[in-house]
């Protein structure tokens, strides 16, 4: 039987490319998102292209108290489940309004988290699972800029590990995914330096390799590993004064 990847937050780019790549692998793809009528495009495509199963779930990232019920309506338990799901919402709005910045902490940390938490411990019964969570740098020190969005992610991150670092002696394996900057719907209209760029194709490329390898933790393009790594060990009363 071929293996299987469920796909959260599947109408996102890295997504689809995500879809794109193991489809062609073999994968049976089970998409997930809000908004299912325009997945069914992509699953018939996806279908057509790789000759694989290809089916569409509504998943609603802040309904957690339907995420039991969603796992026990999927056609399987995958092989690999990948969390795409996110949104960077508005830094001066989550600033001045509580609930749009409960919105983008639920989003990006909270239904993440909890969800692959459910999941792994599924995984667990069963002896094996990939549990893949993209996160971002923006989680890696907190800066003026979008320091909600990546309070939020920096809380995923840490989920991420600590679930790696319970289940290192299993066969259940955790990624965290760290793109850098990707053009996405997410940065349309942003002003991005192309060297820090990626495009969805070359996540999905190197969250494939991570897998096959075995490896915990993905920067995309290595530069960003250099970069925040110096951005995390700047002093606080230098960091404090930098415009990032
Ligand atoms: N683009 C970047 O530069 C970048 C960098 C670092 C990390 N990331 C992360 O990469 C992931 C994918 O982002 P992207 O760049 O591909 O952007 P995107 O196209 O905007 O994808 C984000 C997806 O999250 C989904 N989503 C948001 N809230 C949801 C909820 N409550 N329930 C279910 N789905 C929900 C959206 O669904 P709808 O289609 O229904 O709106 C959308 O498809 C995100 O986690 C993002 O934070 C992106």
């Amino acid at each position: 039987m071929s293996k299987s990847i469920l796909i959260l937050g599947a109408r996102s780019d890295i997504a689809r490319a995500c879809a794109q790549h193991y489809a062609a692998e073999g994968y049976a793809v089970r998409l997930a998102a809000r908004d299912i009528a325009p997945l069914k495009v992509d699953a018939t495509d996806l279908h057509l292209r790789h000759r694989v199963a290809a089916t569409t779930h509504r998943f609603d990232a802040l309904d957690t108290a339907k995420f039991a019920a969603f796992i026990d309506g999927l056609p399987e338990l995958p092989d690999v489940v990948l969390c795409a799901v996110g949104t960077m919402g508005d830094q001066s709005e989550s600033q001045s309004n509580p609930e749009a910045a409960a919105i983008v902490l639920r989003s990006n940390f909270e239904g993440p988290a909890l969800f692959l938490g459910m999941m792994a411990e599924r995984f667990e019964t069963r002896g094996s699972g990939v549990v893949i969570g993209i996160s971002s740098v923006a989680g890696d020190r907190g800066r003026a800029s979008n320091y909600v969005y990546g309070a939020a992610k920096a809380g995923f991150t840490a989920f991420l590990s600590g679930l790696r670092n319970r289940f290192s002696r299993s066969a259940i394996k955790v990624i965290t995914v760290k793109p850098g900057f990707v053009a996405t719907k997410m940065t349309d209209g942003m002003d991005l330096n192309p060297r820090l760029t990626a495009q969805p194709e070359a996540v999905a490329n190197a969250i494939w390799r991570a897998q096959a390898k075995g490896r915990d933790v993905v920067y995309v393009k290595p530069i960003w590993f250099v970069v925040m790594a110096i951005i995390r060990t700047l002093p606080e009363r230098i960091f404090k004064k930098t415009k990032l």
